[in-house]
């Protein structure tokens, strides 16, 4: 997972740019106008999205936040530590295999944690941002609930994810789509945009097979 991860996420150049640049952009226009902020990634992988936050947004406090020892060793090889990686794509069709650069960024910290139980105070964060990760969680309403509990009044959560979850529990609770706004609205917060049915595709090889992800992404603030 985490080779498949570094792969998608931090080598742009086997692909002929980062396949997931839409998602990224989504976060960073809510980002601009907090630049001097404080922004937490959950579930941050290999740390691509918040990585490249910090580095557009140098006055921002990021956070990346994953309960993936493997994936945040990785982040912060990569993002604080400077640690140049070398992957071997060859088994996907690629020739040969490629150096990804480190850097060592000052205003990121990586934190090993769950959605459901963040290491963070009440009413302390601006900006929380996931990608990719709403259908993964044990149990979606905690999650949200947690993430208004971090979040000042009036902060932001963004959220860009497939609706392809594993239980059919989650079916029953996040879907259709209206059910989710549901719930975000009951954790406490006021949906300031949502769009369905966003196209993502994942790439998979150097033939050009993908996956394609349906998603929903919604922007929603903290109601007090
Ligand atoms: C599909 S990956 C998405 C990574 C990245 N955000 C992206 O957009 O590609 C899901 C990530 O969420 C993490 N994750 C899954 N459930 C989690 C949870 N309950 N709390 C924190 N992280 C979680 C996984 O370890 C993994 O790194």
């Amino acid at each position: 997972m985490v080779v498949r991860q570094t792969a998608l996420h931090l080598a742009d150049e086997i692909w002929g740019c980062y396949p997931f640049q839409a998602v990224l952009d989504y976060a960073k226009n809510y980002i601009i106008a907090i630049q001097e902020q404080s922004v937490l990634e959950i579930g941050c992988g290999v740390g691509r999205c918040i990585g490249s936050i910090a580095k557009h947004f140098p006055k921002s406090n990021c956070w990346g936040i994953d309960y993936s020892y493997q994936m945040l060793k990785q982040a912060a090889r990569v993002w604080v530590d400077k640690t140049d990686i070398n992957i071997d794509l060859s088994s996907k069709g690629f020739p040969s295999s490629l150096l990804i650069k480190g850097y060592s960024l000052r205003n990121l910290q990586f934190g090993l944690a769950k959605a459901n139980h963040l290491p963070f105070e009440d009413n302390s964060q601006d900006l929380v941002y996931s990608s990719f990760l709403l259908d993964r969680l044990e149990n979606p309403q905690s999650a949200l609930i947690e993430i208004n509990r971090i979040l000042k009044t009036p902060g932001k959560l963004l959220v860009i994810s497939p609706l392809n979850f594993r239980h059919a529990t989650h079916w029953a609770s996040c879907y259709p789509p209206v059910k989710l706004k549901g719930l975000v609205h009951k954790a406490g917060f006021h949906i300031l945009d949502w769009e369905e049915d966003i196209i993502i595709h994942e790439p998979l090889d150097f033939h050009g097979n993908t996956v394609q992800w349906k998603c929903i992404r919604f922007v929603a603030q903290k109601t007090g």
